[in-house]
């Protein structure tokens, strides 16, 4: 009685391995569609863009004194830009200043810039290559949250073309350099 029962459990086992076998294929082809990437969930898309915003680090290079301030600017002066330039071999270019490019671009434009811009015009340090993978949920609600800071017409120094060095203001020296170079 024993033994057969045995044969049993092992007959059901060998079946539901098969059973997976053949159904994990279908499963693993299956097409990631945008809506099953991770997003933010908080109480308003708003509320979600502010927290994205913060962990995505948007501040460090949109904001003016974020870093210094640890935080603490408040959002009447948030997301302006910022006029430390970051010089490198693209050039020189300032984190833009998102509250105006929010107020005159639509919420498509910026989705399309943000998935499209690390294989065309967009410049380093700007992210790209890591913007492009947030989910469009994320980055509406991102675009939202800037939008919601209403305009804030912050003029930037101009950026200058590969080989020319600011002669205006502040910036960060991003070239490589080599120590052994000396
Ligand atoms: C290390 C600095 C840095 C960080 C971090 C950063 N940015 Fe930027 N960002 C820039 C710079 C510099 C530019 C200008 C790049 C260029 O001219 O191609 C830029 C450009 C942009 C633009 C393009 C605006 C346009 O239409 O021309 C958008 C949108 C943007 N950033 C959004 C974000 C968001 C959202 C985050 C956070 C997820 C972020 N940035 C994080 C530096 C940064």
């Amino acid at each position: 009685m024993k033994r057969s029962r045995l044969i049993l459990l092992t007959g059901s086992v060998a079946a539901t391995a098969l059973v997976a076998a053949i159904a994990a294929p279908t499963a693993t082809a299956r097409v990631r569609t945008q809506e099953e990437k991770p997003f933010v969930s908080a109480s308003s898309p708003i509320a979600a863009g502010e927290y994205l915003m913060i962990l995505g680090s948007c501040h460090d290079c949109h904001t003016a004194g974020w870093t210094e301030k640890k935080g603490n600017v408040p959002k009447a002066d948030q997301l302006a830009g910022n006029p430390v330039g970051y010089y490198g071999p693209w050039g020189t270019v300032y984190g833009k200043n998102l509250r105006q490019i929010a107020d005159r671009q639509s919420e498509d434009h910026w989705v399309e810039v943000m998935r499209t811009a690390d294989g065309g015009d967009g410049k380093l340090p700007m992210p790209w290559h890591n913007a492009a993978k947030f989910s469009e949920k994320d980055m509406r609600a991102m675009y939202q949250y800037t939008k919601s800071l209403g305009p804030n017409p912050v003029r930037l120094p101009r950026g200058t073309k590969p080989g020319v060095k600011p002669t205006v203001g502040q910036y960060f020296d991003l070239t490589v350099k080599d120590s052994t170079n000396k």
